[in-house]
C-alpha cells in the first residue's frame, strides 16, 4: 500500500531536483545537518580523515556522532592474530578526535559473519570460547565509557531474507545462539552502551525487514540484552515510495531506539540499461532519501537513536573506491569539495516536514 504522505513528502525534494538539473551549476542549499536533525546526526570515519583538514571541517560542521568505517572491526584490531596484541591504536585516536569535538563514537562492530573465520578457523569447544569472548570482552572492555553504543552483531540475515547466515560463528553456537553470547558479553564488558543489531537492505527487501524484526523479537523473548535496531539503509532508491516508512514503522513497535546506521544512495545502474535519465535517478534518490528522514523524524524522540550517513562527501563512499569507483556516482550529502548535494536539501528537508 502506497503511503500517501510519503508521495506528497518527495514534491519538494523534486523541486530541489529541479533546481539542480534545469540550473546546473546552482549551488545546492543545506542547513549545518547536525543542526536541523532530530536526533545525534552521525558519519563513518577513518583514521585517516582526522588528518584532512577539509574532512575534519566538514565534519564539524555536520556532525555529533562518528562511526569508524573499518578500524574498530576484526581486521584491523586482531590483523596480527590471536598471539600479537590487538591493534587499538587507529581507533583510540578516533575516540580521542571525537572526544576533543564534542563528537559520540559508535562502535563498529563487535561480531561480523564476514570476519574472524582466520581467528577461530580449527577451533571448537572450549578454545572457540576463549576466542570469542575474550574477544568481544577485550573490545567492549577497552572502548567501557568511551563509546555511546555498539552494533554488537551485524548482518545476521541471508540477502534474500530467508533466515540466518551460516558463519563460522553459527556453526559453533547455532544461529541465535551467536548472537545471543556476543550481546551476554557485551553487556559485560561495557554495561552503559547501548547495544544494537544492524543489517541492511531492511528497506530495500521487505522480505528481509521482515525476518530481521522475527530475530529481533526472538532475541528479545529470549532475555537477550538488544537495546537497539539498526536499520544501514544503503538505499536502492527504485523502490517504491512508502517501503522505506512501513519499515520503519514496524521496526518501532518494539519500543527500541532506532539507529539509521550508514545511509547512502548510490545512483548507478548496477551495469544495467539504464533508461532512467539523470534528471529521474536524483528524483528517486532525493525521494527516497527525504522518505526516511520523515520516517526516522515521525519516531518518538526516546526512539531516534541518531541518524547517521556512510561518509560525508561522494568520494569518500564506500561505492567510490577501487573497482567499484565508476568516477560518477553521487550517494552521499556532500560533492568531492564539500559543497551540498541535493541529498542534503533532501536530508534537512524531511527532518523539517
Ligand atoms: O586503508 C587501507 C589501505 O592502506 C590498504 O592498502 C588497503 C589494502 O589492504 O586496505 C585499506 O583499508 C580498507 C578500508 O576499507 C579502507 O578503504 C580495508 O582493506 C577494507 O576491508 C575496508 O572495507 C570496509 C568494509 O566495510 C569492510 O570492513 C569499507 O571501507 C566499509 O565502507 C565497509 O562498510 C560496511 C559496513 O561495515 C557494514 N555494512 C556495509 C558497509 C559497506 O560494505
Amino acid at each position: 500500500m502506497i503511503d500517501r504522505r510519503a508521495l506528497l513528502a518527495a514534491v519538494p525534494a523534486l523541486a530541489a531536483c529541479d533546481r539542480f538539473a534545469s540550473a546546473q551549476d546552482a549551488p545546492i542549499s543545506a542547513p549545518p545537518l547536525k543542526s536541523v536533525s532530530p536526533a545525534p546526526f552521525g558519519t563513518c570515519i577513518q583514521a585517516g580523515h582526522i588528518d584532512d583538514p577539509a574532512w575534519v571541517a566538514l565534519a564539524r560542521a555536520n556532525v555529533s556522532q562518528l562511526t569508524p568505517e573499518w578500524e574498530m572491526k576484526m581486521e584491523y584490531i586482531a590483523a596480527d592474530g590471536l598471539n600479537a596484541p590487538y591493534r587499538f591504536d587507529r581507533t583510540d585516536r578516533i575516540v580521542d578526535f571525537a572526544q576533543a569535538n564534542g563528537m559520540a563514537v559508535h562502535g563498529h562492530t563487535l561480531i561480523w559473519y564476514s570476519q574472524g573465520g582466520d581467528l577461530v578457523a580449527g577451533l571448537s569447544g572450549a578454545e572457540f570460547d576463549r576466542v570469542f569472548d575474550d574477544y568481544v570482552a577485550t573490545v567492549a572492555g577497552h572502548y567501557r565509557g568511551k563509546v555511546r553504543s555498539w552494533d554488537v552483531v551485524n548482518e545476521p540475515i541471508t540477502d534474500d531474507g530467508e533466515g540466518m547466515r551460516d558463519c563460522h560463528w553459527s556453526r559453533e553456537y547455532g544461529a541465535d545462539g551467536y548472537v545471543l553470547r556476543a550481546f551476554e558479553k557485551a553487556k559485560a564488558a561495557d554495561p552503559e552502551a547501548v547495544l544494537f543489531l544492524n543489517d541492511y537492505n531492511l528497506e530495500n527487501t521487505p522480505r528481509k525487514g521482515a525476518e530481521f524484526l522475527r530475530l529481533v523479537e526472538r532475541l528479545l523473548k529470549a532475555g537477550c540484552p538488544l537495546e537497539g535496531i539498526g536499520t544501514q539503509a544503503h538505499l536502492d532508491i527504485e523502490i517504491p515510495p512508502g517501503q522505506i516508512t512501513s519499515f520503519i514503522r514496524e521496526a518501532a513497535r518494539f519500543g527500541l531506539p532506532i539507529h539509521v546506521s550508514e545511509l547512502d544512495a548510490s545512483l548507478r545502474s548496477e551495469g544495467r540499461i539504464d533508461l532512467r535519465s539523470d534528471r529521474e535517478r536524483l528524483a528517486q534518490q532525493t525521494g527516497r532519501v527525504r522518505e526516511l528522514a520523515v520516517a526516522f523524524a515521525d519516531l518518538p524522540e526516546r526512539q531516534r537513536f541518531a541518524f547517521s550517513i556512510w561518509g560525508l562527501r561522494d568520494t569518500d563512499s564506500w561505492l567510490r573506491q577501487g573497482d567499484k569507483d565508476d568516477g560518477k556516482d553521487s550517494p552521499l550529502p556532500f560533492t568531492a569539495s564539500g559543497a551540498a548535494n541535493p541529498m542534503a536539501a533532501a536530508i534537512a528537508s524531511g527532518f523539517q516536514a
